[in-house]
């Protein structure tokens, strides 16, 4: 679908975003793994947590879905079976790579089948260290989805330092060894979002500055009966686009502020945008707060490395703050976006270019020259069937003079169906 969106002079008015993506596909697998019944309120509509959910049915779960209101009986560890010797994870990098975990800890075998831009993630970064627990994986060329995942011999409870600061990475092993008699443990160096470890009550370390997470047979798996929290990562687009536009002030409620997701708020006040946050509290294991964002005037930022795995899905948008903020901005350390739904840095750039943006690409990030006043007619957008890239074009293409044109605009609902819907609310006002 190629959607128009035409130019916004200011964007006006309160919204929920839909429920965390990552928590709702979390909440969804940790229910089945549970022994017992979860209500989860709050779950996400969007297609990735609807994917994961069917994945867990397929599992052995009773799963019943009344608008957002998802209950799960699950089996429990020792109760997973599978129903099909195939799961469709569509476009969920976190559903193939959290479920590779479950089915070699409980020794199931599955073929593990994704969407094309799945299909084209590596999954070697889980194969290498699974197939070091006692799994048998064949992927193709080594590497790609399809995966078919099989465990005969005994699980072989692993210490393992992660190689790349990733939450999937991280869970697919701590899942895993969930279901050994000796813990498993995930040493992190630089930490990644940290759900797993909530939601799952795991024991974490601090040794040398480095997080340990335990995970085995004795983690009991606690029952999943909480609200999920509205997505950071989808207010995102509207923190960007509430500062970047004049005479706007939009209000996100209950949106999960998790510190370890929240790196785009922290870059945005250092950038000068104006942002507060009221009624801060908990949802289940999480924190969670409205956010009040309006129109400000942003400079440049150098990113520290550091913070990109707190960050990290939210870099195309940040890139268009960059673009109208003061001065250059540099993204460096961000190689990871290259093996996300597409390759990311790429498919920014392409987005820069199809304004006339001012940038240079680096392998591992982009510096980006802003300027405030930057005007340009139209863009023609491709967003390489990537949701996060279509609805940070969107966003970018409000600042045009004349309409602009999204091409496969219909990802924004892998993350976020109803974000059409929301932007035109807000333009009314
Ligand atoms: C996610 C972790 C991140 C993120 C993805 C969701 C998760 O990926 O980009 O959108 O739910 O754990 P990596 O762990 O591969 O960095």
């Amino acid at each position: 679908m190629i959607k128009k969106v035409a130019p916004a002079f200011s964007l006006n008015g309160t919204i929920t975003p839909p429920a965390d993506k990552s928590i709702s596909q979390r909440a969804a697998i940790f229910a089945l793994l549970h022994d017992g019944k979860s209500v989860i309120k709050n779950y996400s509509p969007a297609e990735d947590p609807q994917s994961t959910l069917s994945c867990v049915e397929l599992l052995g779960a009773s799963v019943t879905q009344l608008d957002d209101v998802v209950v799960v009986e699950g089996r429990g560890r020792y109760g997973i079976q599978p129903l099909s010797d195939e799961l469709d994870c569509g476009n969920s990098g976190t559903a193939m790579r959290l479920l590779s975990g479950v089915l070699v800890g409980s020794g199931s075998s599955v073929y593990l089948i994704g969407d094309p831009s799945l299909s084209a993630r590596t999954m070697k970064r889980i194969i290498d260290p699974l197939e070091s627990m006692g799994a048998h994986i064949l992927a193709r060329n080594g590497m790609f989805a399809p995966l078919f995942v099989t465990r005969e011999d005994p699980l072989i409870p692993i210490e393992f330092e992660l190689p790349i600061p990733s939450a999937q990475l991280k869970s697919c092993i701590l899942l895993a060894g969930l279901f050994g008699e000796t813990p498993t443990k995930v040493i992190e160096t630089v930490p990644s979002r940290d759900h797993t470890e909530r939601l799952l009550n795991l024991d974490v370390e601090v040794v040398d500055g480095k997080r340990v997470i335990s995970a085995s047979l004795n983690n009991k798996i606690p029952n999943q009966s909480y609200t999920i929290p509205a997505d950071f990562s989808a207010a995102a687009f509207w923190l960007v686009a509430g500062s970047i536009l004049p005479d706007s002030e939009i209000r996100l409620e209950n949106v999960g502020l998790n510190p370890t997701r929240t790196g785009l708020l922290d870059i945005l006040l250092k950038m000068g945008a104006d942002i507060t946050i009221e009624n801060k509290h908990e949802e289940g294991a999480e924190p969670a707060g409205d956010i009040i964002v309006k129109s400000a005037q942003l400079r440049n930022i150098d990113l520290d490395p550091k913070v990109i795995p707190n960050c990290i899905d939210e870099l195309p948008i940040l890139a268009v703050a960059m673009m109208y903020a003061q001065g250059t901005s540099i993204i460096s350390g961000a190689e990871e976006l290259r093996h996300k739904e597409t390759d990311r840095i790429m498919a920014i750039a392409k987005m820069l270019d199809a304004v006339g943006g001012v940038y240079e690409e680096m392998e591992d990030g982009l510096v980006i020259r802003g300027n405030p006043e930057f005007e340009f007619e139209s863009g023609e957008f491709d967003s390489f069937h990537d949701h996060r890239i279509a609805m940070a074009s969107a966003v970018l293409s409000l600042k045009g003079k004349s309409d602009s044109e999204i091409e496969s605009a219909e990802s924004a609902a892998v993350s976020y169906p109803s974000f059409w819907d929301d932007l035109d609310g807000l333009v009314e006002g």
